[in-house]
């Protein structure tokens, strides 16, 4: 099954209900594309079969994470389906959040799908509820408005063909999360989503925490850049490990550098598609990498409120952003107001 599978949680437990008197759970697939990408697999792999990055994968050593999944592309042709989902429900809801569960999980103790699969419902029984006026403190939505992406003008949203002139539709959707368990307590995660932005570029940034002002980046010398380990999951697949070193010369001065790592360049053989790999699964009965019922209902539970939400603050407009730019200004205030910068892309 592709999705939508649903567009709340209650119409996703009808879906899931009649399809359950059909099939037994073991027999249904139900797709998120984001799972066969080559480079979100490589999240578990990066984490539990490396040594280095679990001791520090928690909030004693991890300040914040970033998730970016922005796209140029504009509406298209999709405005029948677009109109009435929104980018919450269109690539938060699942793909957004499924990339939220690798990075966040626990170990599993085995990679049989139903263990993996549990680690990372785990993660969605965790997501602390947005409700109430947090709706308004922790999310933000906006709308593309007339711009430019590389050369090409665009429209306004409102604009696009067949859209509802006084369409109230977001584009694009920041929010701030936190995973209430003893790992993560108190380490937020912003994500940032849309179309009509300057890129297609997806990234998960993981930032770990200052170190303090004692030695070379004692005052007056300027503060350091913190550690940052990017996973670019793409177009450019790879990974970026920032970390600070000396610079040359007879002072005591630092400087960031970047360890890198590309795909393209380590192994010369270009990644399957998603649907190749998931495809492929299916055929062989490896339910690892598809959407449980559980999960599809979590993450639809927890995406609910945040709609409920919107729906009670009622507005004729939503903020905008010009296509081809980052996102409303609203949402740098959302990151700024915690101290924080979005990644620039
Ligand atoms: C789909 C959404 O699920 O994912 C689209 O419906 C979006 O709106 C697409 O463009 C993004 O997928 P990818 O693989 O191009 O990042």
């Amino acid at each position: 099954m592709e999705k939508p599978i649903g567009r709340d949680l209650e119409s996703a437990k009808n879906i899931n209900t009649t399809i359950g008197r059909v099939f037994d759970e073991s027999q249904i697939y139900r797709i998120d594309h984001y799972l066969g990408k080559e480079t979100v697999q490589n999240i578990m792999v990066l984490r539990f079969a490396n040594s280095i990055f679990e001791p520090l994968w928690n909030h004693k050593y991890i300040d914040h994470v970033q998730i970016t999944v922005s796209e140029a592309e504009t509406l298209g042709t999709r405005a029948s389906y677009y109109e009435e989902a929104g980018a919450l429900r269109d690539m938060v809801q699942n793909h957004i959040l499924q990339l939220l569960c690798l990075i966040a999980m626990e170990p599993p103790y085995s990679l049989d799908p139903d263990v993996v699969r549990n680690a990372r419902m785990d993660v969605l029984r965790g997501l602390r509820p947005i409700r109430g006026k947090e709706v308004e403190q922790m999310t933000v939505r906006a709308q593309y408005a007339h711009g430019r992406i590389k050369d090409k003008e665009v429209p306004g949203y409102r604009r696009e063909e067949g859209v509802r002139p006084d369409s109230t539709t977001e584009t694009f959707v920041a929010l701030k999360v936190f995973v209430e368990n003893w790992r993560w307590a108190g380490v937020p995660f912003y994500i940032r989503t849309g179309k009509a932005m300057p890129k297609r570029a997806s990234e998960i940034a993981v930032q770990f925490k200052d170190i303090p002002q004692i030695l070379f980046n004692a005052p007056p010398h300027p503060s350091q850049a913190p550690n940052l380990l990017t996973l670019q999951i793409q177009p450019e697949e790879g990974m970026a490990l920032r970390i600070i070193s000396k610079t040359p010369g007879s002072k005591a001065q630092t400087h960031p550098v970047e360890m890198d790592f590309k795909y393209g360049d380590a192994f010369h053989v270009p990644s399957p598609e998603a649907y190749e790999r998931l495809l492929l699964d299916v055929m062989a009965g490896d339910a690892s990498l598809f959407m449980r019922r559980d999960a599809v209902e979590a993450s639809w539970s927890w995406v609910t409120d945040i709609l409920q939400g919107w729906a009670t603050y009622k507005t004729k407009w939503l903020p905008e952003y010009p296509s081809g730019g980052w996102g409303p200004i609203e949402a740098e205030r959302l990151i700024e107001s915690d101290n924080r910068k979005w990644r620039s892309l």
